[in-house]
């Protein structure tokens, strides 16, 4: 109990603390570069969900999803959702990260290629939120950018969120808090300035399959359904970004 109620105070220390430091002007560029990587995962992910009945057909063989077919429909996905085109982008930092994830996703899609082409095997498990965390997990490899999805109630152990983003989920869960907003702050972490940013994620009818009711009972991944409703917070997209 009085475990409970220590670490309970220390998370509400923690939180003053994030709420006290104001985001720096000099965050500017961070934040905006944040947003751009959020919405390049999200246009990912909703390429995967769109293919999921491609990917899952039995009776295909190659289903010509390759790299570079996933990278076309990734990149005109992201022309109408951020109104960049990643195909002609002027070079700069911010789009030398933007590129460098693209560059991940792709590779995620080039090494499931056994695995999608199997024919007679319907659900072969690559579901957006798998794409993305192997496409996080390499672009932060090759950037020192951190990109996660994390959740409350996490499947994957690697998601577990840290305080920061469990301070943020509560925030999201609360339902005066705005629908969709996204929450950033400026911590310092190891020594140095970091921008953190969480956006949050719903449920929507595709997702219910495998996250909705009834609780426990386990999905075609062979994991236990968390008993959500369609709207509920899903989750979030975290991003630890060095401020230079
Ligand atoms: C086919 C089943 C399935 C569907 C459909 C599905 N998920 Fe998941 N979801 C999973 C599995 C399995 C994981 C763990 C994936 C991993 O990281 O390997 C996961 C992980 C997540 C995570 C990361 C946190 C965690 O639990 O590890 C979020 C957030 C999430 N899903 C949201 C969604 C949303 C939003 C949708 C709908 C757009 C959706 N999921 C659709 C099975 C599914």
């Amino acid at each position: 109990m009085r475990v409970a109620v220590a670490s309970r105070s220390l998370a509400i220390g923690l939180f003053l603390v994030f709420m006290c430091l104001p985001l720096s002007a000099s965050a500017a560029n961070e934040v905006e570069t944040a947003d751009l990587l959020i919405k390049l995962i999200q246009a990912g992910r909703t390429v995967v969900t769109e293919h999921q009945e491609l990917l899952n057909d039995p009776t295909k063989g190659d289903k010509g999803f390759t790299a570079d077919y996933f990278a076309g429909k990734l990149i005109e996905k992201y022309k109408e959702t951020a109104k960049i085109d990643l195909s002609r982008a002027a070079p700069s930092p911010q789009t030398g990260l933007l590129l460098t994830l693209l560059e991940s996703g792709k590779e995620v899609v080039a090494e499931a290629q056994p695995v999608l082409n199997k024919q007679g095997v319907a659900f072969k498990g690559f579901i957006p939120a798998a794409w993305g965390r192997k496409a996080g997990e390499k672009f932060t490899k090759k950037t020192g950018v951190k990109l996660k999805l994390t959740a409350t109630e996490y499947r994957f152990p690697g998601n577990k969120p840290d305080d920061f983003e469990a301070e943020a989920l509560k925030l999201f869960s609360d339902p005066s808090y705005p629908k969709g907003k996204e929450f950033s702050r400026v911590l310092v972490q190891d020594g140095r300035q970091v921008l953190r940013m969480m956006k949050p994620e719903y449920l929507g009818h595709f997702c219910l399959g495998c996250h909705g009711e009834p609780k426990g009972e386990r999905d075609k991944t062979g994991m236990k359904k968390e008993g959500m409703k369609e709207g509920d917070l899903a989750g979030a997209i975290s991003l630890t970004i060095p401020i230079r």
